[in-house]
């Protein structure tokens, strides 16, 4: 296993949070912190501070990402938005399979495994969530539903898109709770999801995967998390809304 070769990858998710004048003002403040980052950065973020976060990074390497998309290309899905759209605009990421979007809008392993189709179609690179509920760990099923998760969302994917891909691992017992999971336990976690994408595809595309960890990362404990060998990057909710701790996190990254 060799983590040189992937570049790592610290993506914001900024949930439902900020107004597009925010954004601006949240992206200016963290442009100038990011500008030598030796990992690529993204900020996802909501619809409506997509123009404002694609204006806003200009002159930066920071990339701009959406965190859904819908599984069609056009028609009666009303509120919805579709991979295409993120694409006309000149949206590079999508973030999909959230937990949060499995525990409050229906979101199935099905459901992401066509907004995937969708958004490589598309020619969008994907933020792939995978994570188990607090009750599925201490049932020691949590491999069986990352395993599914993965496989389901994976299905008809080739070698070629699966370059297209970060999978990013989100207990979901960590999210917005302070409860990271240890680096070890993300370490455990991200190396069997490794192994998967090595038995499905082969063990050069699994090393080449961008395995993020997710989870109440934060300017404090980023450092020791992404010194583990099987963690390229983190998928950061609260800490991305400051800008000293998201670019805390991508120095850390960076080393
Ligand atoms: P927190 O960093 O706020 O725990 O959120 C993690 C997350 O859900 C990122 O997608």
């Amino acid at each position: 296993m060799n983590k040189s070769l992937r570049k790592a990858v610290i993506a914001g998710n900024w949930k439902m949070n900020k107004t597009p004048a925010e954004t601006t003002e949240l992206i200016n403040s963290i442009k100038p912190l990011v500008k030598d980052a030796d990992c690529d950065v993204v900020v996802c973020v909501p619809y409506v501070d997509l123009f404002a976060a694609l204006d806003a990074v200009k002159g930066s390497d920071i990339k701009v990402g959406a965190e859904n998309c819908h599984w069609a290309n056009s028609g009666a899905f009303t509120g919805e938005i579709s991979a295409d759209m993120l694409k006309a605009i000149g949206v590079p990421y999508v973030i999909i399979g959230h937990s949060e979007r499995r525990q409050y809008f229906g979101e199935t392993d099905n459901t992401v495994h066509d907004r995937v189709r969708a958004a490589l179609d598309a020619g969008l690179t994907i933020i792939l969530c995978v994570g188990e509920r607090l009750e599925e760990r201490e049932s020691n099923i949590t491999m069986e539903i990352i395993g599914a998760q993965v496989k389901i969302a994976l299905a008809g994917v080739s070698a070629e898109e699966l370059s297209n891909i970060i999978i990013a691992y989100e207990p979901v017992w960590a999210i917005g709770t302070g409860r990271t999971a240890t680096a070890d336990q993300a370490e455990e976690v991200n190396g069997k999801i490794r192994e998967l994408i090595a038995s499905l595809y082969s063990q050069e595309d699994a090393d080449k995967t961008v395995v993020q960890y997710g989870g109440s990362m934060n300017a404090k404990n980023a450092a020791e998390l992404l010194s583990k060998p099987d963690v390229d990057g983190g998928l950061i909710g609260g800490a991305s809304l400051k800008a000293p701790d998201f670019a805390a996190i991508v120095e850390a990254a960076s080393k």
